[in-house]
This record gives structure tokens, C-alpha cells and sequence, in this order.
């Protein structure tokens, strides 16, 4: 007899946060992140100056999901949850995932949300190119049309050792590569954030390697628990948070999860990350979830839970190992592979 054994993230049913807890649409709070100072030249914990805290930080009446009703995607939502994935603990509270943010392109702030107000979403078009059988545009709402939607409950690690537990809705991103036909050649894809100084104030800043890159291995993109974003909370994505489309691979530290991405380019040679080209020795390419090995600024031993400030004990992939840890089996596991 084959008896499934509870994964370590799984959790019954009955233990899940109730949905009416988060798919309450319209709430005002009082929430915004505390103002984090980048230094020129500096990496991402500039950032992390809030890692005593600070989610309650210069509070101020939030408005931050009012645009979404104007989203042509906004009748898609919600979607079937995935009741694969779960997580152990409380969904963040959606105004605080909403208004405590990392989007460098709006500034190196937490509190940017009013700011990516500006980001335009419509039209959007996705370009897939490199190694691909054609080369293609896309539209996104053609494409939201072509993928299966569905909700997924996953943990978000920040490198600067935070955290928060989302509900992504979106698509796995096995799809997209059925949709693309990558060559044989394809061994990683590179994924680039709109370049637009108009409305980005923070690609204004000449010392940044605009436009915004991220990377994964053609493994790593078809495993399971890779996802592209397209909505949160029962609802499109809000701009802030990255729309209309973001990838999302919850193993990894948070800046691998790129926003508002409007090309996917499947390429021989390994993409250098945004992060990696600032500070190849404090965000390299892997970016794997590892509490042992500490970041050369701090430790990743602990994280703080948005939302209570509670500090709990980081996991190895985030709690994700038994899906991904064999991606890496085989590999030499010096500490640049968790970095
Ligand atoms: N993508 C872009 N284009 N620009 C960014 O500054 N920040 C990253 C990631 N994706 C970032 C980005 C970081 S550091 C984190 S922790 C997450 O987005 C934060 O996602 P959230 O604001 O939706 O919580």
C-alpha cells in the first residue's frame, strides 16, 4: 500500500487560513514600509535597514488596491486555489503585501506603491525570443487567455530576511515553455523588467544596471514550483507588487522574483542578475533559501513574519526542499550556490 507522506509544508485542510480572511476586497489600514536609504553603488540591504522591523512604520491610509477594478483582467479573478500548496502559517495580510514593497525602479523605499501607480499596463506585450524555435509577441491578455489560471499559496523570503505568505494567482511556468518551443540549445532563460525612465524615477539613477534581469536554468523553470504571477488575493496584480506579470519562485530569495517582466529570452550563457551585476558576492545567480549560510552583512537564520514581527526559524528552500533540493543534487555545494 502506498501511503503519501505529508511533505513538510503541507498542511490538512482545516488548518488552512479560511479565504474570507484575505479575499475581503476593499479594507483601509494603517500600513507602509519604513523608508530604506540606498546608498549609490550599495546592494539591496541598503534595504534591509528595516530588518528590526518597521512594517508599521509611517503609517498612513492606504488606497493601494483601488486601481485594480480598472484592470481589463479584473472579471478573470478569482481563480481555482491549488490545494497543493500550503503553508503553515497566516496568509500576510493583503494591505500590507500591497504597501510594503521592493521595486527599486519606483525608488529604494518600501512605501512606492502610490508611485507605481504611474507603471502603464495596457498595452502590454510580451516578447519570447533566443533560443526558440520562432521568435513571438504576445499580448497579455492573449496570453492570460491561453494559460490555466489558477491560486497558489506560497512563503516569500526576502534576502533581507523578512518574510510574508501570498496568494498568487497565476500560471506554472511549464506552460509558458510549451508556449515559447525553446531549441535544444536553451539552457537558461533570462526574464527583463520594462526599461522606462518616464514613469521609472528610480531608472533614472545612472549607478543602477537598468533594465532589471533575473535568471534561472531551463530545470529550474520547469519544475513544478516555478510560477508566473498574475493576480493576488483573488484579484489582478497590483502594480506595486508587479503587473501584469512577475515571476514567482518561492525557494529562492525575493529578488529572483521578477516584476512587470516584458521579455523572456532563452539563451545559451548564464544571464547576469540585476543584483548579481551590483554585488556578485551578496546576490549571486543561485539565490537559493539557505539559513546557514549568512549573507557577508547578516545572518539568514531567522526571519521576520510581516504583518507580526514574530522572528521564526528560516528553512532550507524556504520549506520547498523536497520539491526542488534534487535541481541542485550533484552540485558542488560551496556556499556560492545559496548566495
Ligand atoms: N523586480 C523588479 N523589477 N524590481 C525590483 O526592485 N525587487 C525584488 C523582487 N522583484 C524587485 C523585483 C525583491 S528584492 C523582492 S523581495 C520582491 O520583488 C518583492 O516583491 P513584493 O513587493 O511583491 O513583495
Amino acid at each position: 500500500m502506498l501511503i503519501r507522506k505529508r511533505r513538510g509544508w503541507e498542511l490538512a485542510e482545516s488548518q488552512a487560513t479560511p479565504e474570507e480572511v484575505f479575499r475581503n476586497r476593499r479594507r483601509f489600514m494603517r500600513a507602509a514600509g519604513a523608508g530604506s536609504l540606498l546608498l549609490a553603488g550599495g546592494g539591496l540591504l541598503s534595504a534591509c535597514d528595516d530588518m528590526n522591523g518597521g512594517s508599521q512604520a509611517n503609517a498612513a491610509e492606504s488606497d493601494a488596491f483601488d486601481q485594480l477594478s480598472e484592470d481589463p483582467s479584473f472579471d478573470l479573478y478569482p481563480v481555482e486555489r491549488n490545494s497543493r500548496y500550503q503553508v503553515e502559517r497566516d496568509i500576510t495580510e493583503r494591505e500590507l503585501a500591497g504597501t510594503y514593497n521592493n521595486f527599486y525602479e519606483f525608488g529604494s523605499s518600501k512605501n512606492i506603491w502610490q508611485k507605481a501607480e504611474a507603471l502603464p499596463i495596457r498595452p502590454w506585450t510580451l516578447r519570447i525570443e533566443g533560443e526558440v524555435e520562432e521568435p513571438f509577441d504576445i499580448d497579455i491578455d492573449d496570453l492570460l487567455a491561453r494559460m490555466p489560471l489558477e491560486e497558489r499559496i506560497y512563503r516569500l523570503r526576502c534576502v533581507e530576511a523578512w518574510s510574508m505568505v501570498i496568494p498568487w494567482s497565476g500560471f506554472q511556468l511549464s506552460h509558458m515553455l510549451d508556449l515559447a518551443r525553446p531549441t535544444s540549445n536553451a539552457r537558461y532563460i533570462r526574464f527583463t523588467t520594462l526599461e522606462d525612465p518616464e514613469v521609472m524615477p528610480g531608472q533614472r539613477a545612472g549607478w543602477y544596471p537598468w533594465p532589471y534581469i533575473e535568471g534561472l536554468t531551463m530545470e529550474e523553470a520547469a519544475n513544478e514550483l516555478a510560477f508566473m504571477g498574475t493576480g493576488m488575493y483573488g484579484a489582478p496584480l497590483p502594480k506595486q507588487n508587479g503587473a501584469p506579470l512577475r515571476l514567482v519562485v518561492p525557494w529562492k530569495y525575493g529578488f529572483k522574483s521578477i516584476k512587470s517582466v516584458v521579455s523572456i529570452a532563452f539563451t545559451r550563457e548564464r544571464p547576469v542578475s540585476f543584483w548579481e551585476e551590483i554585488a556578485g558576492n551578496e546576490y549571486g545567480f543561485w539565490a537559493n533559501v539557505n539559513p546557514e549560510v549568512a549573507h557577508p552583512r547578516w545572518s539568514q537564520a531567522e526571519e521576520r513574519v510581516v504583518g507580526n514581527d514574530e522572528r521564526v526559524p528560516t528553512r532550507i528552500y524556504n520549506g520547498y526542499g523536497e520539491y526542488v533540493s534534487e535541481l541542485y543534487a550533484g552540485m558542488d555545494q560551496d556556499d556560492r550556490l545559496y548566495r
